[in-house]
This record gives structure tokens, sequence and C-alpha cells, in this order.
């Protein structure tokens, strides 16, 4: 028998502000023992929906893929193809889905904290995984990448960690920020100085990057969401540049710590956040993040199975 960690128990679980620094560690105790093979016993058979709102690979194959592993039956939903193309809104969508029968669902959504709404409204009680919603919060994404630095460093107290590139657009900075903080590690910020704005200074300093890759255990780089940065600016962006002056190239990863990792929610913008031979180096641990990302979605999914009694047992 496998030693089960404080399980952990929500009614949703959306964002990283409800958890406390014990909530983050349990759910990263528990998404390693899912990677060593736990599994859980449902107490009837149990249905879920992946309702993304927003374009996805990652997140919403692999809560598909946590969802199956957890025994889950999974409902299919295809916005293109949708009574959303009818005008129905997101809300009445998630209560369709509820009324049908899905007792969870992992929701993306372009608009910050959507899930506000949601929760508040008296008549949804089926659980919300956040799939990310805006420029808010990825809480699934900031999980599987603690738990990937976890699986590295065993700690994070003292760890030295830069976050590169589009913090102004990147849900993946604030939900990374806020826990590294949390949990004791020294966070430093990159990238065009512009996008370091005022949420971000009280979190730590911006440096070039330059001055910080040979000091820095982990070096986290960002997306450069070209979709919303032409939006706001009719966007005038040369890759080139961009790489250049604040990508990971070969030059800069020479200069990077022995033990030090390079991360990446991806999708990457090969050769403009990093050099395109260094995503697969053997620093990167970006298709890492996304193994781990099934494990943490099956802790995610779990607890909020936990909460509603519906998890028989657990091995
Ligand atoms: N990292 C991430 O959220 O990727 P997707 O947009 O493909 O889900």
């Amino acid at each position: 028998m496998m030693q089960i960690t404080k399980p952990v128990s929500f009614e949703n679980v959306v964002s990283m502000e409800d958890l406390s620094a014990e909530d983050v560690m349990s759910f990263i105790h528990e998404t390693i023992e899912f990677k060593q093979g736990k599994q859980v016993e449902l107490a009837r058979p149990v249905y879920a929906a992946n309702l993304f709102f927003e374009s996805s690979t990652r997140t919403h194959t692999s809560f598909e893929m946590a969802e199956r592993k957890l025994g889950l039956q999974v409902l299919n939903f295809d916005p293109s193809n949708s009574s959303l193309k009818k005008g129905e809104s997101m809300g009445d969508t998630v209560k369709t889905f509820q009324a049908i029968g899905a007792d969870v669902v992992a929701i993306r959504d372009k608009k910050n904290e959507y899930y506000k709404d949601l929760i508040e409204d008296p008549n949804v009680h089926l659980g919300i995984a956040n799939g990310g919603d805006g420029s808010g919060q990825h809480l699934s994404q900031s999980l599987l990448d603690m738990m990937t630095i976890y699986e590295e460093f065993g700690h994070f107290e003292g760890l030295n960690v830069a976050i590169v590139g589009d913090l102004t657009h990147s849900r993946v900075a604030r939900s990374n920020m806020e826990v590294l903080t949390k949990l004791g590690a020294h966070v430093f910020f990159s990238g065009p100085k512009e996008w370091y704005t005022e949420d971000f200074q009280k979190y730590g300093e911006w440096m070039p990057i330059d001055d910080l890759v040979s000091r820095m255990d982990v070096m986290m780089f960002l997306r450069v969401q070209h979709e919303r940065i032409a939006a706001d600016k009719n966007g005038s962006f040369s890759a080139e540049r961009y790489h250049k002056v604040y990508g990971l190239t070969h030059a800069r990863e020479q200069r990077m710590p022995e033990h030090s990792i390079i991360m990446h929610p991806a999708p990457v913008n090969r050769g403009v956040e990093i050099a395109d031979e260094l995503v697969e180096c053997d620093k990167s641990r970006i298709f890492r993040q996304m193994e781990n990302g099934v494990f943490v979605r099956m802790a995610i999914m779990t607890s909020m199975l936990r909460y509603r009694g519906l998890v028989k047992s657990e091995y």
C-alpha cells in the first residue's frame, strides 16, 4: 500500500490565491503518488466534461487523459459545433452539462475570473477546475510547474527562479510568481521591460537576461502571445530581435549552472523564446512538464471528487 499524503478536498479548484503553501505541497505529493501508480476507486460512475472556450492542446488533452486514468466517463464538447454558435452563453453551457449529468468540468475561457460568476451562482453545483482564464490564472499549469521543480530539487526554499518574457499577457507568470514566493523561492523577471508592470514588482526585480543566466536554478520562459500582442498594438514584432535580446541563445545556455533547468509552459515559439535545438536539450524539462501535467490534473480532479464523496477508496 502506497503512503497517502494529507488528502486535499476542494469544492472547486480555480485560483492559486485560494491555496496555502501546505495545500500546494499536498497537491505536489499527491501528484507524485499518481505518477508512481496510485489509483482511486470511485463510489459510482462519475462524468466529466472539458469546456474549452479558448484553444488548447496540452491542458485540454491532459485533463481528458487524467479523467480517463481516474476512470471517469468523459463527455464530448466541441465549441465550434455547439449551441455557442446560436448565442448560448458560457454559463448556460455549464448548466446544460450539469443538467445532463456532469459531476466535474475543466474550463478555459478568455475572460479573466470567468469562474467567479459560476461559483457564486446557487444553481451551479458541479466541480470547476480552471484550465486558464484570460491573462488571470493558470492554476493547473502552475501546479505542474511546481511539481516539476520539486521533482528536480526536492525543495523550494532559497531557489532562484527567473520568469522571462511576455509577463503582461501571461497567466502562468501571475500564478507562478505568487506560488513560488509562498513556497520560499526567490523570483526574478526578465524580457521586454515594458511588460514588467506594477503587478510584478512586489514579487521580484527585473534584470537583463545576461545578468540572470549564470545565477538561476530555474530559467522559466514564457510564450510570446502574438495573438494578444497583435490585438493590443497592431503588432510590430521582430522574432529575430526578440531572440537576440531576450531569448535563450546557445551562448546564454552555456553560462547556465550545471544543475539548472529550462522550463516553458508551451507551446514554444522555437527560435524566439528558446533556440530551436535547446527546446529538447539536457537541461530542458519542457516535455517533462507536459508529462507531469496529467498527474497534477488527476490530483485536481480527485480533490473535487473527494469533496463530493465520490472517492470510495485510494490505493
Ligand atoms: N501550456 C498550455 O496551457 O498549453 P495549451 O494552451 O496547449 O493548453
